[in-house]
């Protein structure tokens, strides 16, 4: 009895960071699994691995070209984690779940902040896009979505223009605030609302890579047409699946 108690206690405490890592909650679809379930426990540096996209690099066109996936998921992606395993390695960074790391950013290196938070951020992006996905809009998502911002199209406005406005590179996000309420955010480079230095802080239901590295082969300069076409891959059963 009291180990299924222990046993319960630690299955909750990792689930409800938001977006878990390999936990196994009663409700698979809330989360999104970002990395293999770190170990918690032990002394053992935590380690990052590349997650498959769950689609073909094809998927998306014409929305998103393949070759572009190809390089951001294989090159991009993957870079990320190759730097935050070695740093992880080199600061014996262990005992700690990525996200337990992300909510204390502020204490740990550039290495750790900027690659963790772009394998995070990544590991995301890859489950909220989905071939026809855009198709999918309705029920709960739906509602909590005109609720908090008027209408569909009032809060692609609001994302877009939060997109358009990320000087540089970084992402446009879509997060539910502790009081449940809907927000529209951005944050530079490979940070997140769910850090500690995140000016607006939240679970994260959806995010946008404005990264040129995004966008670029296909779109060269106009980030506006990416995020036009990338409505079309918005997958939305994923969204309503992480709104609480
Ligand atoms: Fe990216």
């Amino acid at each position: 009895m009291q180990y299924h108690r222990r046993q319960f206690l630690i299955t909750t405490s990792i689930c409800l960071s938001g977006m878990a890592l390999g936990c196994r909650a009663k409700k698979p679809d809330q989360s999104v699994t970002i990395s293999p379930a770190a170990k918690v426990r032990d002394n053992t540096p935590l380690q990052l691995s590349l997650p498959d996209l769950g689609y073909d690099y094809a998927a998306l066109e014409p929305f998103i070209d393949a070759e572009t996936m190809k390089i951001h998921h294989s090159k991009h992606h993957a870079a990320y984690i190759t730097n935050f395993n070695k740093a992880a390695t080199e600061s014996n960074l262990a005992g700690l779940t990525l996200e337990q790391v992300l909510a204390n950013t502020a204490q740990y290196s550039a290495a750790i902040r900027n690659n963790g938070g772009g394998h995070y951020n990544h590991a995301a992006f890859w489950q909220m896009m989905h071939p026809n996905g855009g198709a999918a809009f309705g029920g709960k998502i739906a509602e909590a979505i005109n609720a908090n911002f008027g209408s569909l199209e009032k809060f692609q406005e609001k994302f877009t223009e939060t997109a358009m406005k990320r000087f540089g590179s970084g992402w446009a996000w879509l997060v539910q605030a502790k009081d449940g309420k809907l927000l529209v955010t951005s944050t530079p480079n490979q940070d997140n609302p769910l850090m500690d230095v995140s000016e607006v802080k939240g679970k994260i239901l959806l995010g946008l890579d404005v990264w040129e590295h995004a966008y670029y082969l296909k779109y060269q300069n106009k980030r506006a047409d990416y995020i036009k076409a990338w409505w079309n891959v918005v997958n939305w059963n994923k969204v309503a699946a992480l709104l609480a």
